[in-house]
């Protein structure tokens, strides 16, 4: 981990992490981002979906836990993404979406010397975060995302890309997504002081903390995310653009 590192320093500017309510809008901000820098997208909840699927033995001690919208155990994700990051591909950068998300993974990545360049935190009042999963149809095998009235399929219920079909996730129901929201409130959002505090500190190693709205359109989101991250007239070109 530590070689892979050092080689990781050489573009500083590519290490984003990504911190949101369930239903905010990471992965679809985050797939965006990770096209438009040609940088890998690591999403836990992808990974161990993955697991989930293949039955591997770290999926079928997943399972549970995530089909109740509680997290998974530290020790199993930090192992995952300690492994995914030390993957050539994520030399040049990376989008973490989903990870961390308690402060013991915040500690973990810190203590593996990784150094990110960006936590983003994406703003949305929870009523907006619950419209958008009730709706929400995946791709199993992509992880490509759809929302039955935001964002919907061009021919329903199947992928655009392979025509094949949609699902619902199964921690998408009423029970599993009010636990979900509840575990972000009690163990996510001391993550972001975490990381709000350690950047105010000046420290020279501490990646720089941003909050911004993921209201609106998905195009108008990603066009404050691109300008912040200083890709000024592609943010202009993304918010004239047709909503995807
Ligand atoms: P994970 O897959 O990470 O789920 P989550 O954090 O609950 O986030 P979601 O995927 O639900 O939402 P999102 O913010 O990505 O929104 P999306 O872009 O899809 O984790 C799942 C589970 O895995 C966890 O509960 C836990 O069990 C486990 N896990 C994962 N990471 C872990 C970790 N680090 N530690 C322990 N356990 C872990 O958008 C939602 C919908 O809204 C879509 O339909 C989309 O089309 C639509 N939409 C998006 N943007 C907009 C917009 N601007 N306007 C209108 N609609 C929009």
């Amino acid at each position: 981990m530590q070689d892979e590192d050092r080689d990781m320093t050489e573009n500083r500017d590519r290490r984003i992490v990504l911190i949101a309510p369930p239903g905010a809008g990471k992965s679809t901000q985050a797939t965006r981002l990770a096209e438009r820098f040609a940088i890998p997208w690591v999403s836990t909840g992808e990974l161990l979906r993955a697991a989930v699927r293949e039955g591997t033995p770290l999926g079928r001690a997943a399972r549970g836990y995530m089909e109740r919208g509680e997290m998974v155990p530290d020790d199993v994700v930090i192992a995952l993404v300690r492994e995914r990051l030390a993957s050539p591909d994520c030399r040049n950068g990376f989008i973490l979406d989903g990870f961390p998300r308690t402060t013991a993974q915040a500690e973990a990545l810190k203590a593996a010397g990784v150094t990110l360049d960006y936590v983003i935190e994406l703003d949305l009042d929870e009523a907006e975060a619950v419209l958008r999963l009730s709706g929400r149809r995946v791709h199993p095998a992509s992880g490509r995302t759809y929302h039955v009235v935001f964002h919907p399929p061009k021919v329903e219920g199947k992928d655009d890309v392979t025509g094949e079909d949609l699902v619902q996730r199964s921690d998408d129901t009423e029970e599993a997504v009010r636990t979900r929201l509840q575990v972000y409130r009690q163990q996510t959002e001391p993550v972001v002081a975490f990381y709000r505090e350690w950047s105010a500190r000046q420290d020279p190693n501490a990646p720089r903390y941003f909050r911004i709205s993921a209201a609106g359109t998905p195009d108008e989101v990603a066009a404050r995310l691109l300008q912040l991250l200083g890709s000024e007239k592609e943010s202009q070109e993304t918010a004239s653009s047709p909503a995807s």
